[in-house]
């Protein structure tokens, strides 16, 4: 019989999304997770999400991986904490769920997944927002034909960050910027619904290279804008299929965040929240409203990725979210770079095992 116990999970990272997204919806799923404790390079916010529930503060990221306790690490630092932590908790044997971008470069993507085989370790990572309802519906209805064969697909995210976000700095350099950062919620979605993109048309350049923050406590501090921070890729898929992705963290535009058209009719839904209906229009219809399914998430759930993540280790069957697939999306990312430094399109040559729609029970049930 499978063990059906709750994974014994440490978060490592216990900033913004830790507090405010991972640990109260992993808390709705208790049969699944079970958050034994917190790490954080800075111990305060550790004890401040140990506070609100129980588990344990742990003093480094060594002390984690070496307790036998611990099966899991969700990984929630930064960008450049990507790679380093999650090939440590691999390496010690430990199962691996990290926020994206997988890494910041491929070659670390691609370490941190023969390392998972070769330890035989489950790893995933987010986004997760194929695991939504809406998500699901629409993507169940295009496998059925209901807008006949999908021949192409446009996404969208972003907008002037400094305004709003209180360290934008930091996702404007180190290798970040807005393709690694936000591109990854369209192409999931693209990827999960029309499969594998084969190559890429990229028009991508830093277009603000000094900027100030506007928001937080450091408001009025100039920054250094070292990543291309404007542009856009095409791409042509497997199946034949376009893709158009626009991403800036210049500029804000009306472009729908995730649009998917075929031969017979065009879904306009969010790649990012569940639960903010289904725009759809045929060839005899314009826009449409449908509410979303019964019991959809208002938002992004951020505890089913860890759910299904455990769920696929005590049943040892593959993860939905998989660090095979982010890979394939980050090289996307790269190899968008790559062709707007060369001004010729790039191949893309890592492919992902194809996720498994989500049925009845849910995992996370
Ligand atoms: N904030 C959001 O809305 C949001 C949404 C989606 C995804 N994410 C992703 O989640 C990640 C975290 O975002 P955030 O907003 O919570 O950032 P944050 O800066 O609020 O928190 C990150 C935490 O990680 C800690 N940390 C960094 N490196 C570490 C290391 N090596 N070891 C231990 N602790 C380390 C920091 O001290 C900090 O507390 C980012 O990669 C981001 O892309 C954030």
């Amino acid at each position: 019989m499978p063990d059906s116990k709750p994974v014994k999970t440490v978060i490592v990272g216990c900033g913004m999304i830790a507090s405010r997204g991972y640990q109260p919806r992993c808390q709705v799923y208790p049969h699944k997770i079970e958050l034994v404790g917190y790490y954080d390079q800075d111990i305060t916010r550790a004890e401040t999400l140990a506070q609100n529930a129980s588990g344990k503060v742990y003093q480094s990221l060594e002390d984690v991986l070496s307790d036998p306790n611990v099966e899991a690490i969700i990984n929630l630092t930064i960008h450049t904490g990507h790679y380093p932590v999650s090939l440590a908790g691999l390496t010690a044997g430990k199962h691996v769920y990290s926020e994206k971008p997988v890494a910041l470069r491929i070659e670390e993507a691609d370490q941190l997944v023969e390392t998972a085989d070769a330890m035989g370790v489950k790893f995933a990572c987010a986004p997760v927002a194929m695991l939504g309802s809406v998500q699901q519906n629409v993507w169940k209805r295009l496998r059925a034909g209901e807008i006949g064969e999908v021949v192409s697909a446009i996404g969208n995210f972003g907008g002037p960050i400094e305004y709003w976000h209180p360290t934008a700095d930091a996702f404007m350099s180190n290798g970040v910027g807005p393709f690694k950062d936000v591109a990854p919620y369209p192409l999931t979605a693209m990827t999960t619904m029309i499969g594998p993109v084969k190559r890429v048309y990229g028009l991508a350049r830093i277009t603000l290279p000094e900027r100030l923050l506007h928001a937080g406590p450091r408001a009025g501090t100039p920054y250094k804008v070292t990543e291309k921070d404007h542009g856009f890729g095409l791409l042509e898929f497997e199946t034949g299929a376009y893709g158009l992705l626009y991403h800036s963290w210049t500029a804000r535009s009306e472009i729908p965040p995730y649009e998917i058209h075929g031969t017979n009719g065009v879904f306009s839904i969010q790649a990012h929240d569940d639960g903010r209906g289904i725009r759809k229009c045929t060839p005899t219809s314009s826009w449409e409203v449908e509410d979303s399914p019964e019991g959809a998430y208002e938002g992004l759930d951020w505890g089913k990725g860890p759910a299904d993540f455990a769920d696929a280790i005590r049943n040892n069957r593959p993860v939905r979210c998989s660090g095979k697939h982010a890979r394939h999306v980050l090289e996307i990312c790269e190899r968008i770079f790559e062709s707007a430094d060369k001004g010729v399109p790039v191949d893309v040559t890592s492919r992902f095992p194809a996720p498994a729609p989500v049925g009845e029970p849910t995992p996370w049930s």
